[in-house]
């Protein structure tokens, strides 16, 4: 196969290159190839073991996992523990304060340093401040914010006292926000004046206001009491009089001594939504002892973390589960260094992240493979231009990586010597599940290749029969897991009947997969309605709601349609409602109408889910029952030949379809 190849599902497959790790790396790796049989032949008391190591535990714990309540397991039940605690206090204890946990970037160039007894005080001072707030354990806690070191302080001090944080992405809209503080009831939003966004302010508590806004159908400004407010760009902000506050006059005014609040294993720690087949996202939950110590032994391993040596780095916003489990949690528990950056990877130039690497000395660095395609199509002279010889290990998150940006990564970004690991994994599985471990696995360019020691995960047929290595199925989790989700907020049987229901007894990923002749495993993409731009998950029925909330539009349907750069890309077909025929003539691509939607998507939901391509169509392919045919769709989105139409009601659609495009 040659290097410029796309990625198609047959060359994926064929893919016979495999790179071991050097002896050097090899002999110094966290873990043994003898961890997979250790695992394998106890597991629970390889986690229990695992719970042990990774954590501190105010009262240990005598049971490892009851799963009599399946799916809803509970780990380590009877063990207390404190997550802040553990991320923070005890490092400061165990001597190592002075070790620097973030080097923070802001995005103009100003910068930050902060140790373990910096964070220790800050975080003591946020959970003082917290509590005069009046915000008690098990209270919600709405999280909006760029991506400064406070973000990372306010999901701690929220663990530190037993509150839920419901961490929500900045670059969501008001809408999204004002959704998520309704479902979680939250009492308390943090946010900030804006962020640092491509060289500009961009302004954050605006959205807050706008969400906090008294109105009938919803309860955000009811259930919430405070807005504490971060100042990071200094811009003029409308202040609500007893509502807000200021982070650094509440924070600022509190005591640095804190005691943090033990809670069960099983208390929930934390929030956060996610786009599922339905219209309305979901509010995937996670709980305090079995997420940390999976977050922990993942990162520690999965990364080969040398805490005393190793400068991390993620480039992974907050707002997603890779920066709760990659950045907040896994190497703060782990004592690790990390390195925050604020921006854009192209602000103020195309090599802002190679410097990054270089001034920082970044030895191991975790990004998703639009980035790669990203730097790929800006040229490796960028790359080229930076001394990057002290990155050591790369990883891979969010999408599949095609085999092209992997060999890329690998040769100009880790010099043909880190390692490459691809981690596949989910919201809802809390952390890492499928990947290569890096001084064990002779990686494969494009493959995350075998469970996790400790996790069992199999590729199975349409009856739940494990498939034959050499061909592919449906991705699904065998055994519970200790970071897996405890449930949806607030919806008990939609959690039964998402994960659990298609193959009972199996959780069910959402993603088809292969097993090569090895027996490694391949991720070939979601398998329902749910798209991946970016790495990111939306949900096609969501933008579609929110396409149809817009007065033009009578029906939409929308795609996942194949992106070099972005994996997939929103693709809408609308039909207007007849009133508004007559603007048929702006539909074109750049046309008004088009412009109209987008920005009204982009309000709906916010910039990530607004459609690359918006077309209008006379009519959309339905089946006799009314399901619109997205498989046909994609077709005519990815320009292939329209497949087959029998089962169409009107057959003549996709005729019309293709003509109404040939005009446009
Ligand atoms: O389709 C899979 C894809 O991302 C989905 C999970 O999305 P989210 O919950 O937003 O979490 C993303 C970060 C963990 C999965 O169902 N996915 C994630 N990692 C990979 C992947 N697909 C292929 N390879 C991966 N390494």
């Amino acid at each position: 196969m040659s290097d410029s190849t796309q990625p198609t599902l047959d060359n994926l497959l064929s893919e016979e290159r495999t790179f071991p790790p050097s002896a050097e790396f090899a002999a110094r790796s966290n873990a043994h190839a003898e961890i997979y049989s250790w695992a394998a032949s106890d597991r629970l008391s390889f986690w229990a073991e695992q719970a042990r190591a990774m954590l501190d535990w105010s009262t240990p714990f005598t049971q490892v996992l009851d799963w009599s309540d399946a799916p809803v397991a509970r780990w380590f039940a009877d063990g207390r523990l404190n997550a802040c605690e553990n991320a923070v206090d005890r490092h400061v204890a165990a001597g190592r304060g002075d070790r620097v946990a973030l080097l923070f970037e802001g995005e103009p160039g100003d910068t930050r340093e902060i140790t373990y007894a910096d964070l220790q005080r800050e975080v003591s001072k946020a959970a003082n401040a917290l509590q005069t707030l009046g915000v008690g354990t098990g209270d919600r806690v709405a999280i909006y914010l760029p991506m400064i070191p406070e973000a990372v302080v306010a999901m701690l001090a929220c663990a530190r006292i037993g509150a839920v944080h419901s961490v929500v992405f900045g670059g969501f809209s008001a809408e999204a926000l004002r959704s998520r503080i309704d479902d979680a009831e939250a009492s308390l939003v943090i946010t900030a004046d804006g962020g640092y966004r491509r060289g500009n302010p961009s302004a954050l508590k605006p959205a807050v206001d706008e969400a906090l806004a008294p109105g009938d159908e919803h309860d955000a400004c009811r259930t919430v009491q405070h807005v504490l407010v971060v100042r990071r760009t200094g811009q003029a902000v409308d202040w609500v009089e007893g509502r807000d506050v200021w982070w650094h006059e509440a924070v600022g005014a509190a005591s640095d001594q804190h005691t943090p609040v033990q809670v069960e294993a099983e208390h929930p720690l934390f929030i956060l939504y996610t786009s599922g087949t339905t219209g309305k996202p979901k509010g995937i939950f996670h709980t305090t002892g079995g997420y940390l110590t999976q977050a922990a032994y993942t990162h520690l391993n999965v990364f080969d973390l040398k805490p005393e040596t190793d400068v991390y780095w993620c480039t992974a916003d907050i707002g997603w589960i890779t920066g709760h489990s990659y950045v907040t949690y896994g190497p703060l528990v782990n004592g690790a260094t990390q390195v925050i950056y604020e921006g854009t990877p192209d602000t103020p130039h195309q090599g802002r992240w190679w410097d990054i690497v270089q001034k920082y000395r970044v030895s191991i660095l975790y990004t998703a493979p639009t980035a790669i395609r990203t730097f790929m199509k800006w040229g490796e002279q960028i790359p080229a231009g930076y001394d990057l010889s002290s990155l050591r290990v790369l990883g891979s998150v969010g999408e599949p990586i095609n085999p092209e940006a992997w060999m890329w990564y690998r040769r100009v970004i880790g010099g043909d010597r880190a390692p490459i690991v691809d981690t596949w994994w989910q919201t809802e599985t809390g952390a890492i599940m499928i990947s290569p471990l890096p001084g064990i696995t002779a990686t494969k360019p494009g493959s995350a290749q075998a469970p996790l020691p400790g996790i069992s995960a199999e590729v199975v047929d349409e009856m739940a029969e494990p498939v034959p290595n050499g061909s592919g199925g449906y991705l699904v989790l065998t055994e519970p897991w200790p970071s897996m989700l405890r449930g949806i907020w607030g919806d008990p049987q939609r959690f039964r009947d998402t994960y659990w229901s298609r193959f009972p007894g199996l959780y069910f990923a959402g993603d088809g997969a292969k097993k090569d002749a090895d027996g490694d495993i391949w991720l070939l993409g979601r398998v329902d309605d749910v798209m991946n731009v970016s790495g990111h998950r939306l949900s096609t029925t969501e933008i579609e709601s929110a396409l149809v909330s817009h007065p033009m539009v009578a029906e939409a349907a929308v795609v996942g349609a194949a992106d070099q750069t972005t994996g997939q890309a929103v693709v809408a077909f609308v039909i207007l409602r007849a009133e508004f025929r007559d603007r048929i003539d702006e539909v074109g691509e750049g046309g008004d109408v088009a412009a109209e939607l987008r920005a009204h998507v982009t309000k709906e939901i916010g910039p990530i889910a607004k459609p690359r391509t918006i077309l209008v169509v006379p009519e959309l392919p339905k089946t006799r029952s009314g399901k619109i045919m997205r498989r046909l769709l994609r077709d005519v989105a990815e320009h292939r030949t329209v497949g087959d139409v029998t089962t169409l009601a009107d057959s003549s659609v996709m005729g019309q379809i293709a003509a109404g495009l040939g005009s446009s």
